[in-house]
């Protein structure tokens, strides 16, 4: 099986990315043509054949969650793509937008047909302010084109794309947080249910998916589900963007088959460990993701081993730190990061990210006792257990996988050590 393989990155780098009839001389547009010949349930049921799960991190089966959209009855449904890519060290979504966002508004087209929706908005990170340029120049030519407006491919379908600016918060990521903030509200998470597919954007039915999961549905309808699905593995199907960064010699975005393992992600494709140092850990999924060591490499990117492993791949970002870094210091980093963007709505998170910065500082501060091991896994039970939404869920990953794997480095700070020699002056006193 060859690493990398070009399904929906075909035309990165390629084409000009709001050059409408670049893309179609490309092959763009003929899922959209195909899908609106075929009944609405043919074309949920190749989404469902081609095993594509959500690619914004919960990896939810999109076939099923487009079925559920269809069934539910509503004059008026909304198609929402998430775009907010806020999970550190995660920018995989930002290369669609950038260079080929047509395949992004084709994939939304078809599940507006689908759904009869007519309007449609991609809710794109504040920073991403060349992007929304962007997606916004391919939106006006599609329009022009009559591949968005009234009258699509001559026909009586009407849709319609709006871009919206994100507010700034990671977990306006979060999808009912995004249409709390897409109706100008505060970007908080809202209670559920109501789930957002039968009351999302202004209390209408909403669908929401993630760029990459939108951007794989003009393959997957205009080669077929079954083709699609045939690159990954028995449980994952298709191709995963992978982000790639950290202490790595070519960081950068790859589109992988499900079964590459992370070995070749970060050997092949990403030239091994930046300045012929070693290996220390590996983040998967962001700073919600958990940290692992090398001997956990060969495990193939698929969503089913990676649960048997404890571990999930979440938004696809693979963050390489080698042996010069300290695990403590490096957790200091993202408890900081989490202690910023809790949104405050509940106890849990909002204090228990705190709490363990806390006690972070201690081990860094060589005051640390073992009464702190004993806190942290209090604190990691009562977040994962009681968080209102999946910021808070997934904040303590990243601790306790570390105190799973390395507990000697938090041994040896406790006792005021770092072999690193990030902490204390000259790594001991
Ligand atoms: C704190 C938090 C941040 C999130 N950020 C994003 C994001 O930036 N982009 C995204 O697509 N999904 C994000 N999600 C997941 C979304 O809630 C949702 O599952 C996803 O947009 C659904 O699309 P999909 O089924 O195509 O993955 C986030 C979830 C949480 C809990
Ligand atoms: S878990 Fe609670 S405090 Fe944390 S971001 Fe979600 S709602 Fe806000």
């Amino acid at each position: 099986m060859s690493i990398t393989v070009k399904l929906i990155t075909a035309n990165c780098g390629k084409i000009v990315p709001f050059n409408v009839h670049e893309y179609v001389a490309n092959g763009g547009y003929k899922a959209l043509r195909k899908a609106m010949n075929m009944e609405p349930l043919d074309v949920i049921s190749e989404v469902k054949d081609s095993m594509l799960m959500g690619r914004g991190g919960a990896a939810y089966p999109t076939g099923v969650k487009w079925e559920q959209a269809y069934n539910i009855k509503g004059d008026t449904k909304y198609i929402v793509c998430n775009a907010d890519e806020g999970e550190p060290g995660t920018f995989k979504d930002k290369v669609i937008l950038d260079q080929d966002p047509l395949r992004l508004i084709e994939g939304m087209t078809i599940a507006a047909y689908i759904l009869n929706s007519r309007k449609g908005f991609i809710y794109i990170r504040g920073e991403y302010a060349k992007s929304q340029e962007i997606v916004n120049k391919a939106i006006a030519e599609a329009k022009k084109q009559g591949y968005l407006g009234k009258n699509i491919l001559g026909t009586d379908f009407e849709f319609n794309i709006e871009v919206l600016t994100g507010a700034g918060g990671y977990v306006v990521g979060e999808n009912s947080a995004l249409i709390e903030s897409s109706e100008g509200k505060a970007g908080r998470p809202r209670m559920k249910p109501p789930y957002i597919k039968v009351s999302g954007l202004y209390k209408k039915p909403t669908l929401v998916n993630n760029v990459e999961t939108f951007a794989a549905i003009s393959y997957i309808v205009s080669e077929g589900g079954k083709k699609y699905r045939s690159f990954g593995t028995e449980f994952s199907g298709g191709t995963k963007l992978v982000c790639l960064s950290g202490n790595v010699v070519n960081r950068g975005v790859y589109e992988v088959p499900f079964g590459t393992t992370l070995r070749q992600i970060i050997y092949d494709l990403g030239g091994g460990i930046a300045d012929g140092k070693n290996l220390k850990l590996v983040q998967v999924g962001g700073s919600s993701g958990a940290c692992i060591t090398e001997d956990m490499l060969d495990l193939p990117l698929c969503y089913n081993e990676f649960k048997k492993a404890g571990i999930s791949i979440g938004s696809g970002a693979v963050l390489v730190v080698d042996d010069t870094h300290c695990v403590i210091d490096f957790l200091e980093h993202i408890y900081k990061f989490f202690v910023h963007e809790s949104c405050g709505k509940c106890t849990p998170c909002r204090e228990g990210n705190k709490q363990i910065l806390r006690i972070i500082d201690k081990f860094e501060n060589g005051t640390a006792d073992y009464k702190d091991y004993e806190n942290f896994n209090k604190i990691i039970k009562v977040m994962k257990c009681t968080s209102f939404c999946g910021l808070g869920k997934a904040a303590p990953t990243a601790l306790d996988s570390c105190l799973k794997y390395f507990k000697d480095e938090f041994e040896e700070h406790r006792i005021m050590r770092c072999s690193a020699g990030n902490c204390f002056s000259q790594g001991e006193v």
